[in-house]
């Protein structure tokens, strides 16, 4: 079977069962600052599990485009994927465990669907705990199904129990299905628990009954749910009969690109097959975030780290097996190729893709260049009786210049040094205190915020916007603003999308104004007096009487709380990422200014 048949048969069930097809929403969560990525089919459902009425109705199903990056060490074995799509199906307060479990076991063992020899599947229910009980409803629905009882295993919260996505909502026990792929058990105990490859999950029941309150506690919903999740990835590989998921029809074209453009082959030692399929993983994951129109860009934090984690992960592995520079655009490529016909986002933004990949590439090309002749130089102020690289050394590189630590160690074993793990474990550990306690400021950028890049970013949206009412005319006012130390963010009024060369030609006047080098003047003065001297910006009350204005040039007068750069030359190269709709007559711009 073919993986598009797969999505066909699975939407196909479900639809005859009364099921609405809803189509698979970003893997940009939508207004949830809980996670980065959605990471289920039921993220982006969670208000309908939560009691909001569906319009498509009680039972939906689609196929969800999800990110899991918290394995990202464990990409590169059979299953493990940073990217994968996710079947599902969902009852919101209709059917409950009885039509779950009949149906998972009809499509998975009917010959007119999965046609699944039937001792070949394993499941495991919920044990019970003091916060809901043992769950014989499923176990002896499973029993009157036919699975014997030997198939059956009664586990406990951490294998099975559901949710919630993020840090509180809907959750609860849940029905694990497996398939056994008929290598050996590792041992007397061995189980669909254990991770030893003999069971692999395919399906997951789960029984939303319960509310995780920001306490700690399980509090009934108000309508069960039934949220089921099948692997995509993982179904098609047991499907088609391959030892891996990189074997199967979803990744062949990916793989023969890569094998096009590498040195070495895949399979010829375990070392170059892990390579390869992490930078299979790692480019299809990357295409999609970039696929998503969310304007997400590689960066420092949130899904713009992550991101930025996972293209220089690719191009490091890339190196190893010998992919010349500059490729991730063409593995991409393969991706688009792939999935471009169920996803057309990604045939749409093709351009972008490939061009926010090759930027990045040459970014970290030019770092690890840069951070070389750092390593040589460490390696020249060590004594000549040192053989060790201290573990705050091999941080540093990894922290500034992108090192992952592995490639310091084989860098160091090259010339006959080791590193101090434990010493770079520390350093590491000591870094996420660190930053774990400013996570609570994730979102600075705002007023109070005076990082030099955030002032950088604040005179370059005032450039930004008076280059459009230059561009576009006086129709143009801004509607809002926000800053984060990676990119500014600017609403403003106007009625229509713009054209490439209306976007081209702002680019181009902020760009010439950081090229003058204008000095950013900031005056004083009464609210009268600067509405008198044509200061654009937003006149509210909430400035109180006196105001700043800052002026650049002639370029631009504006009413602002700051902070602001001293001169224009210090803002780098302005780019607009981004410039799409924000609600009715206002109009969005993401932008970034490159050093
Ligand atoms: N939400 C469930 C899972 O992801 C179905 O396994």
């Amino acid at each position: 079977m073919r993986s598009y048949e797969l999505r066909e048969k699975y939407l196909s069930f479900f639809r005859e069962k009364g099921h609405a097809v809803i189509p698979s929403a970003s893997v940009i969560p939508e207004n949830d600052p809980t996670v980065l990525f959605t990471t289920a089919g039921m993220h982006p459902l969670v208000p309908y599990l939560l009691g909001a009425s569906h319009p498509e109705g009680k039972r939906l199903t689609n196929v969800q485009k999800c990110i899991r990056t918290g394995d990202i060490d464990e990409v590169g074995d059979a299953t493990h994927c940073t990217f994968f799509e996710m079947l599902g199906n969902w009852s919101l307060g209709d059917y409950f465990k009885k039509e779950a479990i009949q149906w998972s076991w009809e499509f998975l063992t009917s010959e007119k669907w999965l046609n699944i020899p039937r001792e070949k599947l394993y499941v495991t229910v919920f044990a019970g705990d003091e916060d809901a009980p043992r769950d014989m409803e499923s176990f002896n629905l499973w029993v009157s199904m036919g699975v014997p009882e030997d198939h059956i295993f009664f586990l406990p919260k951490e294998n099975n129990w559901w949710g919630p996505a993020g840090q509180t909502g809907p959750c609860g026990p849940d029905t694990e299905m497996f398939i056994d792929t008929g290598k050996p058990k590792c041992g007397p105990d061995c189980s669909p628990a254990c991770n030893c490859g003999k069971y692999v999950e395919i399906w997951n029941d789960v029984f939303m009954e319960y509310n995780k309150t920001h306490d700690g506690r399980y509090e009934p919903l108000s309508q069960k749910n039934v949220d089921t999740g099948m692997g995509l990835d993982r179904t098609i590989a047991i499907l088609q009969g391959v030892e891996s998921v990189y074997d199967t029809d979803l990744y062949k074209g990916i793989m023969d690109r890569i094998a096009q453009l590498a040195e070495k082959e895949y399979g010829q030692d375990p070392e170059t097959t892990r390579a390869y399929r992490i930078v299979a993983d790692h480019i299809r994951t990357s295409t999609f975030i970039l696929g998503d129109e969310k304007g997400v860009t590689p960066s420092n934090v949130d899904q713009g780290y992550v991101l930025r984690r996972l293209i220089r992960r690719a191009v490091r592995y890339g190196l190893q097996i010998g992919i010349p520079e500059g490729s991730t655009p063409r593995i991409a490529e393969a991706v688009i190729d792939q999935y471009g016909s169920v996803y057309p986002e990604l045939v749409k933004n093709r351009q972008f893709i490939m061009n926010e990949l090759s930027l990045e590439e040459e970014k970290f090309q030019r770092t690890i260049k840069q951070g070389l002749k750092e390593f040589d130089k460490l390696i020249s102020r060590l004594g000549a009786d040192t053989k060790t690289i201290a573990g705050h050394d091999a941080f540093r590189l990894y922290d500034t210049f992108g090192f992952p630590i592995e490639f310091t160690q084989e860098l160091a074993e090259e010339k006959g040094f080791k590193v101090d793990i434990e010493g770079f474990k520390e350093s590491f550990r000591r870094h996420q205190e660190i930053s774990q306690a400013g996570a609570s400021q994730r979102f600075k950028g705002g007023l109070a915020d005076h990082t030099e890049e955030t002032a950088r970013l604040h005179t370059a949206t005032h450039l930004l916007h008076a280059a459009l009412r230059k561009v576009l005319g006086d129709e143009v006012a801004q509607k809002g603003s926000n800053i984060t130390a990676e990119r500014l963010r600017f609403d403003f009024s106007f009625s229509r999308k713009m054209t490439p060369e209306e976007i081209e030609q702002v680019e181009r006047l902020v760009n010439e104004a950081i090229d003058k080098d204008y000095e950013v003047v900031c005056e004083e003065m009464s609210l009268e007096d600067a509405r008198n001297s044509g200061a654009i910006g937003l006149f509210e009350s909430k400035y109180g009487s006196r105001v700043k204005v800052y002026t650049i040039g002639d370029f631009s007068k504006e009413l602002c709380g700051g902070p602001h750069a001293t001169r224009t030359g210090e803002l780098g190269r302005f780019r607009i990422v981004k410039e799409e709709s924000s609600s009715a007559g206002v109009r969005r711009i993401r932008a970034v200014l490159e050093h």
